[in-house]
């Protein structure tokens, strides 16, 4: 049976104790959540080095991190986030590896450190991306399907995570958060004498990426935690579904659900995600229901899906990711639950470019958009920083080709000022189609169309 939600009990739940299954410490001599690049005694920063095995591959994880370990001893290189290519001389690992990926360096990186091998205590997480889709829930005849459930690391999440760009240090905020969290529950820390919860609430306005960062989240801390928990899982509620039309069957389906979710938990090696998305749907709800405007059936649904939070959050392995797409009056009883509230806040001008850049990174690898004349072929574009610094110093010739490349690039993200991220990752799309010759189109004709395009969608929205 499930431990008593009462805190003392939840101290009692020590699932690691007696398990000879310690994670990183294997490796590391540390504690999980020094994967996140802090220093470490000796002054050695732990930086986090996720290997993907390809979908064919049977190679034990453990054989394939020794080799890696082995591979990162043997180079003297620097350390920044992003792939490194496997070794061609590495059988092993050429036949079983898809991406090794170096991650979190970025804080040092910012502080125009640079990370060399000697400095570095890697730390490698092996991990093989699910194939399955999303296993949906029939919720009865042509009832809007209410949740989703993946297998993390799922395939469909690949990538996002670093996608999703906010320069305010948010997303390493949330991982350490997170990670604290499992390894006070790890070490079985009494939450009677250190309190702390495993509820995230991420709130602002729409299309800012929060149900996305939740997904990406759940599937960093899959990967992080794959020796500790073999199997994540990730269920979404969508909220607003549940209050549907046919919300007289809501109970039922709440019920159902956190029936599946109590059974995932019970097993201790399972860690698992509840993603309830749009909670506002149910503050709204209530509210509807105690103006009497609507049947109070949606007030139990309510009640109900509160409840089963407060008794899911009694347990170790489980984090509850919650997001809102209004800032104020969010019902108070979530708000309270929640132990991190993250405002999630549109793109500054930095992010902007730096989501606009990597779109026409892409458009220009696919061949979509050619490279301008002054501009050789591969030519990256400057990074914000890069371009700043450049700016600032102005040290270019006028026609210095990736300059004017990257600072069109900036015109274009601060024409951009009051669209959304999602409304940014569309505007590429929406430019192409918009062009008269899209078959033969360089990227400063490619980018004067999107500096137009966004005007547009910029005055259309306010109308
Ligand atoms: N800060 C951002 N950086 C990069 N992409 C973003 C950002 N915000 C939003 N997006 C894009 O918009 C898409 C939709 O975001 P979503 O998670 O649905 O937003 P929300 O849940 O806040 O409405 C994301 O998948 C992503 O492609
Ligand atoms: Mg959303």
């Amino acid at each position: 049976m499930k431990p008593m939600s009462s805190p003392m009990e939840v101290s009692h739940h020590h699932p690691h104790e007696d398990a000879d299954r310690g994670m990183s410490e294997a490796i590391s001599g540390q504690p999980q959540l020094a994967s996140l690049s802090i220093p470490v005694a000796d002054e050695k920063v732990l930086v986090s080095v996720e290997v993907c095995l390809k979908p064919s591959s049977t190679a034990q994880p453990d054989d394939i991190r020794t080799a890696v370990e082995r591979m990162l001893e043997k180079r003297s290189m620097t350390y920044v986030d992003g792939p490194i290519p496997v070794p061609t001389d590495d059988l092993f690992l050429l036949e079983n590896v898809k991406r090794i990926l170096i991650c979190d360096t970025d804080e040092w990186v910012e502080n125009h450190k640079v990370l060399l091998f000697w400095q570095v205590k890697p730390v490698v997480h092996v991990y093989q991306l699910s194939e399955e889709g999303p296993g949906e829930e029939p919720s009865g005849d042509d009832m809007l399907a209410s949740f989703n459930e993946w297998i993390l690391p799922a395939k469909e999440f690949d990538g996002l995570w670093p996608s999703l760009i906010y320069e305010t240090g948010l997303k390493q905020r949330l991982l350490r958060y997170a990670a604290t969290a499992l390894l006070f529950t790890e070490r079985g820390v009494d939450p009677c004498l250190v309190s702390w919860n495993r509820i995230v609430l991420l709130h602002g306005p729409p299309g800012t990426g929060k149900t996305s960062l939740c997904k990406a989240l759940a599937q960093k801390l899959s990967i992080r935690f794959k020796s500790r928990y073999p199997l994540c899982q990730l269920v979404e509620v969508n909220a607003h579904s549940l209050f549907s039309k046919w919300f007289s069957e809501s109970g039922k389906l709440v019920a159902k659900l956190f029936q599946k979710i109590q059974e995932m938990v019970e097993e201790e090696n399972n860690l698992v995600f509840v993603l309830i998305d749009e909670v506002e749907s149910l503050a709204a709800a209530r509210q509807a229901a105690l103006s009497g405007s609507e049947p109070s059936d949606s007030i139990r649904v309510v009640n109900a899906l509160l409840t089963q939070m407060d008794r899911l959050k009694s347990w170790p392995n489980v984090i509850i990711l919650t997001t809102s797409n209004i800032t104020t009056a969010i019902d108070i009883a979530f708000v309270d639950r929640a132990d991190i509230k993250a405002y999630v806040g549109p793109p500054t001008l930095e992010a902007r470019y730096e989501i606009l850049r990597s779109c026409l990174e892409e458009l220009l690898r696919a061949g979509i958009v050619s490279y301008p004349p002054q501009v050789c072929v591969g030519a990256l574009l400057l990074s914000y920083s890069a371009l700043k610094e450049t700016l600032h110093t102005s040290q270019m010739d006028e026609s210095d080709g990736p300059f004017d490349h990257s600072s069109l690039l900036l015109d274009a993200a601060k024409a951009c000022e009051g669209l959304s991220g999602r409304g940014l990752r569309k505007l590429p799309f929406l430019a192409h189609a918009a062009l008269k010759d899209p078959y033969n189109c360089d990227s400063n004709k490619f980018l004067l169309m999107l500096i137009e395009t966004a005007v547009r969608e910029l005055s259309e929205s306010k109308t």
